[in-house]
Order: C-alpha cells, then sequence, then structure tokens
C-alpha cells in the first residue's frame, strides 16, 4: 500500500492499493470518528474519505478545481452534522477552526464526542437562519460551506457569508435539487441557485461540480466574495 499528496491540494492523500482512495492524516491519532475507514502507512494513521458519505469528498472525486481549505484556514460551516465531512476539514486545516452550527440536537449530541476530541471544531448549537446569534463568537472567515438541505439554502448562504466571509474567501453550497423544486430537473435548480446567489453582486460563480453517482441530485457550487 502506497500514499502520495495530491498534485493541487495540500494536506490530501490518495492511497493506491489497486484503487485510488481519497484521505487524510488523522490529526487525533487512535481516536477514529468512523472506525474501519484508517489505514496506517509508514507510522501515519489516514483516514479513508468517502465520496458516498461525504459531498465535499464526491465533489473532489469528480474534479473540483477549489478545495478553498488549507492549513490555518478559518472556516465556518454551516449543518455540520455529526461531523463526518468536517473530520476531514478538520484534519486538513489543523491549527485553523471550524465554527459548526447545527440545529438538531440529536446530531450535536454526536458531535459533541468529536469535538472533545478535534480541538479545531467548535460546535455552535442554532438555526443557520440566524446568524446574528452567532456572530458574537464567529470572526471573519476563509470559508462558508453550507450542507443544510433547506429550500431556502441560497438565501441562507449569502446571508452567513455578507456577514462573516472575508472579501477573496469561498462560499461554498451542497445544493440538494429535490430541497428546492422536486418538479424541476436538478441542472435547472442548480442553474437557480447560480443566478441567485452571483445575482447579489457580491459574489463570482467560480465552478458547479455535479455529484452524481455519489450522490445523485446534488451539486457543489463555489463562489468567490468580490
Ligand atoms: C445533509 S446533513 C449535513 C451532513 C454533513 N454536512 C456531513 O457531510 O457530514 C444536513 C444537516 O443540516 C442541519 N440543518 C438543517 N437546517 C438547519 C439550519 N437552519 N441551521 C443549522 N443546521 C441545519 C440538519 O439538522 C442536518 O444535520
Amino acid at each position: 500500500m502506497r500514499v502520495r499528496e495530491d498534485q493541487r491540494f495540500k494536506n490530501l492523500y490518495w492511497i493506491l492499493d489497486g484503487k485510488r482512495q481519497l484521505a487524510t492524516k488523522n490529526l487525533t491519532p487512535g481516536h477514529r470518528v468512523y472506525d474501519k475507514f484508517v489505514s496506517l502507512i509508514k507510522g501515519v494513521e489516514y483516514r479513508v474519505w468517502i465520496p458516498y458519505r461525504s459531498k465535499r469528498a464526491a465533489a473532489i472525486y469528480n474534479g473540483l478545481k477549489t478545495f478553498a481549505f488549507k492549513r490555518g484556514s478559518r472556516v465556518l460551516y454551516l449543518g455540520i452534522a455529526s461531523g463526518t465531512t468536517a473530520s476531514h476539514i478538520s484534519d486538513v486545516i489543523e491549527d485553523g477552526v471550524i465554527f459548526g452550527v447545527e440545529i438538531a440536537q440529536r446530531v450535536m449530541r454526536d458531535l459533541l464526542t468529536v469535538t472533545v476530541v478535534r480541538r479545531n471544531i467548535v460546535p455552535i448549537m442554532e438555526s443557520a437562519r440566524r446568524p446574528q446569534s452567532y456572530c458574537w463568537i464567529v470572526p471573519e472567515v476563509d470559508a462558508v460551506y453550507e450542507d443544510v438541505a433547506q429550500p431556502d439554502q441560497a438565501s441562507i448562504l449569502i446571508k452567513n457569508s455578507d456577514i462573516f466571509l472575508r472579501s477573496g474567501g469561498y462560499a461554498l453550497i451542497a445544493v440538494k435539487a429535490s430541497s428546492i423544486d422536486v418538479t424541476l430537473p436538478p441542472k435547472k435548480v442548480y442553474k437557480m441557485v447560480e443566478r441567485e446567489i452571483a445575482s447579489t453582486g457580491r459574489y463570482k460563480l467560480v465552478e458547479t461540480v455535479d455529484l452524481s453517482p455519489y450522490d445523485p441530485k446534488h451539486a457543489m457550487i463555489v463562489f468567490r466574495k468580490l
């Protein structure tokens, strides 16, 4: 089994073992978020990042060009859930910090078991529709990442990015087409989201990546704040 760092994105790795598997270096060796997907290579623990379980990983497999997270990044994560994807971003940003907003108590309980060990994730139990309620704790950030699967997901991203995202930073949204309009073809829904956010005049569309076959009817859309 061999491992090599991704050619474009630092702190992302590919485990080569007949097949290619995306991975991050475990920031907290010995502590595992989802147990069985860990490989020990030359004494280093790598956590396999599974595209069927994380839209961010699916986007990377599907050719995403903008990773948006690196060592030291400050990230606002809306809809962090139990921290599956966030734990990999936490591996990548190392001494950076993720402010993770989540509305559901049940998943927040699971997230807390992750944040006890991973000290670079700050859990915030709130609705992402009310950014004013956490503006006392969240500073200016380098990236806003949203995965809330709600009908007003575009406006939630705008509201938060207007307040917290630095100029030149990235706003990323995992769009679930059926949450917005189940009657329209997904591609039309992605276009609607692109237009709604770009029409503010404050965000420039960078790229849209379809997440099929890992997450059908979902896309990752990336904007840059002007
Ligand atoms: C698809 S899941 C997120 C999965 C997670 N991003 C991952 O990849 O590990 C969507 C999450 O958004 C949360 N959510 C929905 N509406 C929200 C809101 N208004 N504010 C904060 N979180 C919300 C849900 O409770 C759920 O945990």
